[in-house]
């Protein structure tokens, strides 16, 4: 895995009153990392980070960001272009081998992902144990985790072989498991994968067909699905990639560790941000009350933020919502939806929060999310679909990431320590005695 260099860098650390030399890394793009691993044992102290804003968890190359330029990159390549030019197979082959595929890579990569959509048909009872009205997250979470009671081929994460079996697996059957958590919740009947139809079509067909008539697809609405897949597929170290990385390190099989993404994910200040950010648009309901709520974001006292604003990492626009802007007008001119109120209201407080001292000074811009959800309502997803979408797409960047860690030969569990602040030592004190 060492692509990384020291150059003969180092840094110094003085503890007390000795001082501590620790190896510095260059890597080929981005900030120099310190390697304190040997910090605990040299200097009996530890590194303090919550949050980790400071803290490189791994080395990779996957995906690079560049916050303050507003800068994405999968394996290099800037994600206008793979959003412009490719698909979302290709990005996912990318992603998971580090080369664009060629002709022949591209064809057989489609085919062995297309010949796996279908899941075990006993998949449709394991449904059966859900209400009707449960948050299709809380769904995907449990028929994700379950995959592993099906596919007991593919859960031996030491076989190069089931590790990519499983990897194939997991993103030829997400979309249909996100389609039947749809159907479920709308009460409407399953409908199976058509290998006949491109990734983004098949999905859009199982969560729209009806046995009722000829599903008809739409071509800009499926190019605007594949596009949205893109740019939602990997996103470096966020916190649900963290979370699939820390559960993989401990051997656990890839469809709980996904399973585990899933679950941080559909947090609101992650992933859940896209159906916040829409319910947030419908709360402000209309351009002459952005003020008001403007006011309430830069409110210390007040817990409201703007959903789908703001970015651990992007401290300019991200890259991604502008592409997400471009893709909301196209689907709704192709739908014939004039004016949105929903997008006179998100245009209208981008305009005004980029204006806004405080956002200007926070570095506070739209991001991924701000877009999305104006985008998928118009294509008829239910809000409780919005992070669903966002797992689907993400799945190949989890993967990548779960991959390219146990293929690490440095993997070890990750098991991070604590600053302690509670009670010191103390004994034991009977019920009797305490009053
Ligand atoms: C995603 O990590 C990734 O890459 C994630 C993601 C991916 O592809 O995986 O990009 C996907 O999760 C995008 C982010 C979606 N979340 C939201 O849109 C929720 C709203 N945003 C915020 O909750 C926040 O901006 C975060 C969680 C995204 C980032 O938070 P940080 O980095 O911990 O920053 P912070 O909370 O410390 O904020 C810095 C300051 C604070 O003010 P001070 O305490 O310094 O005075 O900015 C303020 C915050 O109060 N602030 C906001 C704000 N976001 C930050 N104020 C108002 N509205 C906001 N949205």
């Amino acid at each position: 895995m060492d692509a990384k260099t020291t150059n003969n860098k180092s840094s110094t650390l003085t503890v007390g009153n000795k001082n501590y030399d620790f190896p510095v890394y260059e890597g080929t793009i981005g900030p120099d990392v310190v390697d304190i691993s040997k910090l605990y044992g040299q200097a009996g102290i530890f590194t303090y980070d919550p949050g980790f804003t400071s803290t490189a968890s791994c080395e990779s190359k996957i995906t690079y960001i560049d916050g303050d330029e507003g800068i994405l990159l999968y394996r290099g390549y800037p994600i206008e272009q793979l959003a412009e030019h490719g698909d979302f197979l290709e990005t996912c082959y990318l992603l998971l081998y580090g080369e664009l595929p060629t002709p022949t890579q591209k064809a057989d990569f489609d085919y062995r992902v297309t010949r796996h959509t279908m899941v075990h048909e006993q998949m449709s009872r394991f449904f059966q144990g859900f209400r009707r009205d449960a948050h299709p997250m809380a769904v995907m979470c449990g028929s994700v985790g379950a995959l592993a009671a099906f596919y007991h081929d593919s859960t031996d994460i030491s076989d190069p072989q089931q590790r990519m079996i499983a990897s194939i697996r997991m993103i030829a059957k997400m979309p249909t498991l996100a389609a039947m958590a749809y159907k479920y919740n709308v009460g409407q009947p399953f409908v199976y994968p058509k290998n006949d139809l491109d990734y983004a079509t098949n999905f859009l067909r199982m969560c729209y067909a009806v046995p009722c008539e000829e599903y008809k697809p739409n071509p800009v609405l499926a190019r605007a699905m594949d596009r949205i897949f893109i740019l939602h597929a990997d996103h470096e170290q966020n916190a649900s990639t963290s979370t699939v990385r820390l559960s993989g390190s401990s051997g656990a099989n890839p469809f709980a560790c996904i399973a585990a993404g899933i679950a941080c994910l559909w947090g609101p200040a992650h992933g859940g941000a896209n159906e916040a950010a829409l319910k947030m648009l419908g709360e402000i309901g209309s351009v002459d009350r952005i003020p008001e709520f403007i006011k309430r974001a830069k409110d210390k006292n007040d817990p409201f933020r703007l959903m789908g604003f703001g970015h651990r990492v992007y401290k300019n626009y991200d890259p991604r919502a502008r592409l997400m802007q471009k893709t909301c007008h196209e689907v709704l001119s192709e739908l014939g939806i004039k004016d949105d109120p929903l997008l006179d209201v998100a245009m209208e407080l981008e305009k005004i929060a980029l204006h806004d001292d405080y956002f200007i000074e926070k570095k506070l811009y739209p991001n991924v999310d701000f877009y999305s959800g104006i985008t998928l309502k118009a294509m008829g997803f239910p809000v409780s679909m919005f992070t669903v979408l966002f797992a689907v797409a993400r799945t190949v960047g989890w993967i990548a990431q779960w991959k390219e860690m146990i293929e690490d030969p440095s993997q070890k569990i990750g098991r991070p320590r604590q600053l302690y602040t509670g009670a010191t030592q103390r004994d034991y004190a009977p019920i009797s005695r305490r009053k």
